[in-house]
């Protein structure tokens, strides 16, 4: 039996007083690989440094209702013996759980990806409810090239999410749904905003025939953005308009949540997206428009930290800088003035 309240009152929770999300949950692979960008070894115990560093930030709290953990971090206990999830927890922070299992190439549909993970996902779920956490999330990915992405894509990922959905709200478990349109390539936003709406369109299709119940959902989805190779250059202003328009036209009204990833937008970028969508629509929007961000909070620390214990005060006043100036945009206060105190 699901119980609806429970899962609005962590959605109330965690977006609670302008909060947001800070997403922490890169996988092994995904972390390792940012690590060796920073010259950070690639060790269980550096990936646990950097997680314990993150979870002790101070202030944190202040910007971020809820962090979303990688498995590996969920038994994980810092150096005084306290679990990662109870030093959130008693900071007010609620854990969640990246729960999918990868994108894996999708067979006979070159270049493009599934996301696994269904099976045995009720049993998880169980276990991360022991574990402490209160949402889960589940990422797929939709490349935009020549001929892609397909309508089997779109609509398998689609059903993947929904049954996903399904079982973390049968767990009492928020699910975040994460359909992510790559900024990777050389497409224009147009093309962006018409697989968005596609993406988002099959995904409500399978929520309903799927019995989810969208008031206990969060959406993740990306921004409206031309590619990254493309050359076209797009205001903010135009981003922001195409963004807004995009999801009026495809989320419904009952979702109470949007919480957007960065997605490859340089930590301001996505600071000042967020914060035209809030500032100039917000009185037409009927859910709350916020930030599950990964790099764009903590990209600055990391690259701050490079792994050395001397660094973890600095790294950590960036983290928590990032994290202020992303719920800044979350409320439409970000001015890009607020760069300078970092
Ligand atoms: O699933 C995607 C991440 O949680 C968001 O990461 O903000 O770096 O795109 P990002």
């Amino acid at each position: 039996m699901r119980n609806t309240q429970l899962l609005k009152n962590t959605i109330a929770q965690i977006f609670a007083n302008g909060k947001g999300i800070l997403a922490m949950d890169e996988s092994t692979p995904t972390i390792d690989k940012r690590f060796s960008a920073n010259g950070i070894p690639q060790t269980l115990e550096m990936r646990h440094a950097y997680r314990e560093l993150i979870a002790t930030t101070p202030g944190l709290n202040e910007s971020i209702g809820g962090a979303i953990l990688y498995d590996e971090t969920i038994r994980q206990k810092t150096s005084n013996g306290d679990l990662i999830t109870t030093v959130l927890k008693n900071a007010g922070i609620i854990p969640g759980i990246k729960v999918d299992m990868g994108a894996k190439a999708l067979a006979g549909f070159p270049d493009e990806k599934i996301t696994e993970g269904l099976d045995g996902l009720r049993e998880r779920l169980a276990d991360y409810k022991t574990l402490g956490t209160l949402f889960a999330k589940w990422r797929a990915v939709i490349t935009i090239g020549d001929g892609i992405p397909t309508k089997a894509c779109i609509d398998a990922n689609a059903h993947a999410l929904a049954r996903y959905a399904a079982l973390c709200q049968e767990a009492g478990l928020v699910p975040i749904v994460e359909p992510e349109v790559l900024i990777d390539g050389n497409h224009s936003i147009q093309r962006c905003y018409d697989v968005t709406e596609q993406a988002l369109k099959a995904l409500f299709d399978q929520l309903y025939y799927f019995r989810v119940d969208l008031q206990g959902i969060i959406l993740k989805p990306n921004m409206v953005l031309a590619g990254k190779d493309s050359g076209e250059k797009n205001s903010i202003d135009d981003i922001a308009k195409a963004t807004v328009n995009c999801f009026l036209s495809s989320v419904p009204a009952a979702v109470p949540a949007i919480a957007f990833l960065s997605g490859g937008q340089s930590p301001q970028q996505a600071s000042q997206h967020l914060n035209a969508i809030n500032k100039e629509y917000k009185e037409r929007l009927p859910w709350i428009v916020a930030f599950s961000f990964a790099r764009a909070i903590q990209q600055p620390c990391l690259e701050a930290w490079k792994g050395q214990d001397a660094n973890v005060e600095k790294a950590q006043h960036l983290l928590y800088h990032r994290a202020k100036l992303s719920a800044a945009a979350r409320r439409g206060d970000y001015k890009s003035a607020m760069e300078d105190h970092g």
